[in-house]
């Protein structure tokens, strides 16, 4: 038996929502394939030019299949094929999807034994060897699919968000952030007046997602905390979200930790002229690019 999944990009922190709310897109993904193998243990068959490890234990892919393994206690062998088409360090959550997709695969595999938190758990793992720290907010939308909001990692409390129509556009521009990186130049203290702003936000967002109310998702999408120390490492960041907004776009920010930058918009006509948009301010900056238009 052989199953075969598509794993999606993910757009962590959804601005104001960092490490607890991510959503998933319908393009790009990773297709992912997976079998028995008579050899115990993981097999990892790259399929694409990024030259990942093939060490399970230094794939984020392997590390994830070796956590859930743990818990199997039998001596099960997985032969897994992955094609990356999702750009690693390019922000939309390409090391979830290879982690999600493994465990998502060899899950059908084994008739669904596991539910879905559990699959995220084992997953987390992976994000461990690419960040170094078990964060949820690519993984849990990976899995679920749509919006997530991840309440509490200790214990696993994920609740899946309903939300309206939402176009996606994502600029990313040709540059690599490790996670790792935009992480450690975080401050480890904020501000009681900037914590309230953020969570009034969150909550702003959430319940413009849940009342389908897109001008609150929009003066929602703010991020007093995260945005001013990592927008830094994004060249023409400010300028970009900017004037993606006089375009029509309901707001953005980073994408997870960047440097992709996405923007939402209500209707695909909107998400295309903020994608021309874009297009124009990066060649105006004399910045390569690549851009694309998709939906939640
Ligand atoms: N929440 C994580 C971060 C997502 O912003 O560091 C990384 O993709």
């Amino acid at each position: 038996q052989h199953i075969t999944i598509h794993a999606p990009a993910t757009v962590a922190n959804m601005v104001c929502g960092f490490d607890v709310l991510g959503f998933a897109v319908h393009e790009p993904y990773d297709v992912m394939d997976i079998r028995f193998s008579d050899r115990p243990g993981i097999t990892i068959i790259n399929k694409d030019d990024y030259c990942l490890p093939t060490d399970p234990e230094k794939n984020v892919a392997g590390a994830a299949l070796l956590a859930m393994l743990e818990e199997i206690k039998e001596p099960l062998g997985f032969e897994l094929g992955i094609c990356k088409q999702i750009k690693p360090g390019s922000g939309v959550g390409s090391s979830a999807a290879s982690a999600a997709g493994a465990v998502v695969a060899a899950n059908r595999l084994l008739n669904d034994r596991f539910p879905k938190q559990d699959l995220v758990r084992f997953a987390m793992n992976g994000e461990k060897v690419a960040s170094g720290v078990k964060h949820a907010d690519n993984i849990a939308p990976c899995i679920y699919g749509g919006v997530t909001l991840i309440r509490s990692i200790h214990p696993l409390d994920i609740v899946p968000l309903q939300a309206p129509p939402l176009y996606v556009t994502i600029v990313h521009p040709q540059i690599e952030v490790r996670t790792a990186d935009a992480r450690g130049i975080l401050k480890q203290q904020v501000q009681l007046k900037d914590a309230i702003r953020q969570w009034g936000n969150i909550a702003g967002l959430v319940a413009g997602l849940l009342k389908s109310d897109y001008d609150l998702i929009g003066r929602s999408l703010e991020d007093v905390l995260i945005e001013p120390v990592r927008s830094i490492l994004i060249p023409g960041f400010d300028t970009i979200k900017q004037e993606s907004k006089e375009a029509g776009a309901l707001g953005g920010g980073i994408s997870g930790s960047g440097p992709s930058i996405f923007m939402l918009s209500k209707d695909e006509t909107t998400a295309r002229t903020v994608e021309q948009q874009m297009q124009q301010t990066y060649q105006r900056l004399g910045l390569d690019h690549h851009t694309y238009v998709t939906t939640i």
